[in-house]
């Protein structure tokens, strides 16, 4: 058996450690169970205690020096992050069409003229799976060297059986061979494929009939979600796919009111999505309806930067009692980025979220919004030693020096990956 890690002398350890089960809003997203001068107890890639390292150091002091010890003296000690919305598995670039944005183009018109999301099904479909596999574990390596330990990845790049199989086959196979938690998401419908074209009712039809159950028989993934957007799929559509995929117990997510107010989070709430994601525009029945639902504002604020559009209400979200998560929406159009550490600076400074409600949006509530809080999220006993040391002493600090990767070590069930 290996030997336990006493992780001790943390500056401040952040636990996120509560009695509040289920997604925190309001003033429960503030409460971070910091603890200074804090311990972790490892053992078998699982937290056994935390607390002060007097506290720790009491409860084990017959096996201290079995231990592996970790001192984190001056250093911030959190969760690993957790990133609960992206499309990491992808072929492909699309570096020009950044440069046409800034030009002047819009993300819907380069859609609209077989760009977008349609130019990166063409590369997904052409890939080998042994060079997504390669890609996407590039990346993954990114995601871990920014203190993120667990990370949702959606299908939706192939638009078809072969290339949505091939998509969640690869997240599979990672599952295997790398750190990371990676845990899977059905997006058959993020855009009407070309074949498709104007015949839109024909391909919900098609992905309800033979795509679902492919997915679900091979049990390649536990969530489903749908682009619901003026011009991609219509409420109407959205929850035909939503429903049909509780069939098979796939739980509901949706990209909702990203471009223009289009009822997506009415929608959430109405078919019980455990999140809906983006929210740039949503509407304040919308807010209204999540908040009554509990359902997860899940916010992407480098998505709103990157494609220069405002931020979304977060503050707002947060005062009205929606619990808010954030993500990286890591994808190879509207945000190419890996850094959860840069989405919780941008929480605080676009969305005017406290340091305290970033933390917790990228951990404990970010769990909630992809299924995991009973594994990950907070370091409490039981749970699964997935943990950052930051080269920061507050979790302040964290988000005060920005666009800066903090990273001191990573260390996932109980392993040390990032170093
Ligand atoms: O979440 N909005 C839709 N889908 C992705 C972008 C995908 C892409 O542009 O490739 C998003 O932003
Ligand atoms: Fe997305």
């Amino acid at each position: 058996m290996a030997k336990p890690i006493w992780i001790k002398h943390a500056a401040q350890l952040a636990t996120l450690a509560s009695d509040i089960k289920g997604a925190r809003s309001k003033e429960a997203m503030s409460e971070l169970g910091l603890i200074e001068d804090g311990s972790l107890w490892i053992e078998d890639g699982k937290i056994k205690a935390a607390g002060t390292t007097a506290e720790v150091e009491k409860r084990y002091k017959d096996r201290l020096s079995e231990a592996g010890v970790v001192d984190a003296s001056g250093r911030l000690v959190t969760p690993g992050l957790v990133d609960p919305h992206t499309h990491v598995v992808y072929g492909g670039s699309r570096a020009r069409e950044f440069e046409m944005r800034l030009e002047g183009a819009s993300y819907m018109d380069i859609m609209n003229a077989g760009g977008g999301i349609h130019a990166t099904a063409r590369m997904t479909r052409e890939a080998p799976e042994a060079e997504l596999i390669e890609q996407t574990a590039r990346r993954l390596d990114s995601f871990l060297a920014h203190g993120v330990t667990a990370v949702e990845g959606k299908s939706g790049y192939g638009m078809n059986i072969e290339t949505e199989v091939k998509q969640l086959r690869v997240m599979k196979q990672l599952q295997q061979r790398h750190p990371i938690d990676l845990v899977p998401t059905f997006m058959g419908a993020h855009a009407v494929p070309p074949e498709f074209k104007g015949r839109e009712d024909e391909f919900v039809d098609h992905l309800i009939a033979d795509m679902l159950p492919v997915i679900a028989k091979e049990g390649l993934a536990e969530f489903n979600d749908v682009f619901c957007e003026k011009g991609v799929f219509t409420p109407e559509q959205s929850e035909r796919i939503l429903q049909a995929g509780k069939t098979y117990g796939l739980i509901p997510k949706i990209h909702a009111d990203e471009i223009e107010p289009y009822g997506g989070a009415e929608l959430a709430a109405k078919v019980g999505a455990i999140s809906a994601e983006h929210l740039l525009k949503v509407s304040d029945e919308g807010i209204e309806a999540m908040a009554k639902a509990g359902t997860i504002a899940c916010l992407l604020p480098a998505t709103a930067l990157y494609l220069r559009e405002e931020a979304a209400k977060g503050r707002k979200m947060i005062d009205a009692g929606v619990p808010v998560a954030i993500s990286t929406d890591c994808n190879p159009g509207s945000s190419p980025t890996t850094s959860m550490p840069l989405v919780m600076n941008l929480a605080c400074i676009s969305m005017r979220m406290t340091p305290a409600e970033a933390l917790t949006a990228a951990t404990y509530n970010a769990a909630c919004a992809i299924n995991r809080e009973m594994q990950i999220g907070s370091l409490e006993a039981g749970k699964q030693a997935d943990i950052v040391l930051w080269n920061v002493r507050s979790y302040q600090e964290l988000q005060y020096l920005f666009g800066v990767n903090h990273v001191h070590s990573v260390w996932k069930k109980g392993k040390e990956v990032v170093n």
